[in-house]
């Protein structure tokens, strides 16, 4: 059965493969991405028609403006509705933790957590009281256990991996499925030019861990998978341990 998909964070490169991913499997298909530059969306939408969808329509929204979230969404909603909605904005910021000017960290706070905390909750409400869908937030492998290296970016990431796991349990008896996506480093435009992760994977790769998950109804999957398991030892190592190892 086609699907029809809201990418919030129009422009992003993992959004933008998930959308494709599930084009692929539903034939058919068509997505809205949303975003702040509209010449930027313009061309994601032909990227995505491209890569399947039948048709792509654009809209403009910044993840910043809190008190426009449930308008916007309910403006786009009332367009005939989405089964499928793909939250993937985010900011990463300079890692540079004490030293980051503090207009930067608290803009990294704001977009990661409040704007990206904002979006999910309207976003639920307007799945939930149309009966129910999918609602798939992109969190980090960063969320699972804080590091000075990227204290902004992961402290917002857990915050909101938090309320995406909270309010996706509190929205389930309404229909509402929702998975969260944690990858490590991925090459996109966010980590262009720093040094590779191990285990680091691409967009494509983590789109199809994604969709594979929607299939199955997971509420977390981790990209590439193994790193669950990574993070698993990483999380119960002692702190003096974690710190000495300067990641
Ligand atoms: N790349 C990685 O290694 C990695 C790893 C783990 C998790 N993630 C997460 O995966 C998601 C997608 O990342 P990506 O790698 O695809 O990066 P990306 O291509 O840079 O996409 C980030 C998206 O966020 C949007 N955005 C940023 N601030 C916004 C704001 N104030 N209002 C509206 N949109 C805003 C960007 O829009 P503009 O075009 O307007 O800037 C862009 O569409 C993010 O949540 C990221 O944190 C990425």
């Amino acid at each position: 059965m086609s699907r029809r998909v809201l990418l919030l964070g129009g422009t992003s490169e993992i959004g933008g493969a998930i959308v494709a991913a599930l084009a692929r499997r539903h034939p058919g298909s068509t997505a809205v991405i949303v975003g702040r530059d509209a010449d930027a969306l313009e061309k994601a939408a032909a990227a995505l028609v491209n890569a399947g969808c039948v048709s792509v329509s654009v809209a403009v929204g910044d993840a910043d403006a809190l008190d426009t979230h449930p308008a916007l969404l309910g403006e786009l909603f009332g367009s005939g509705g989405f089964d499928t909605v793909v939250l993937a904005v985010g900011t990463l910021g300079g890692q540079a933790a004490l030293a980051t000017p503090r207009e930067e960290a608290l803009a990294l706070l704001r977009t990661n957590v409040l704007g990206c905390g904002s979006l999910l909750e309207a976003s639920l409400q307007q799945l939930r009281s149309r009966g129910g869908g999918t609602m798939v937030v992109l969190s980090s492998a960063a969320a699972e256990r804080p590091r000075a290296s990227l204290a902004y970016y992961g402290a917002a990431k857990a915050g909101l991996d938090a309320l995406a796991q909270a309010l996706g349990d509190a929205a389930r008896a309404d229909g509402v499925r929702t998975l969260v996506v944690r990858p490590g480093f991925v090459h996109t435009r966010m980590t262009a030019g720093l040094r590779p992760a191990p285990l680091a994977t691409t967009p494509e790769a983590v789109a199809e861990v994604a969709v594979r998950a929607i299939e199955r109804g997971a509420h977390t999957v981790w990209a590439p998978p193994a790193l669950r398991w990574v993070l698993l030892v990483l999380r119960c190592l002692p702190r003096p341990l974690w710190r000495r190892m300067g990641i």
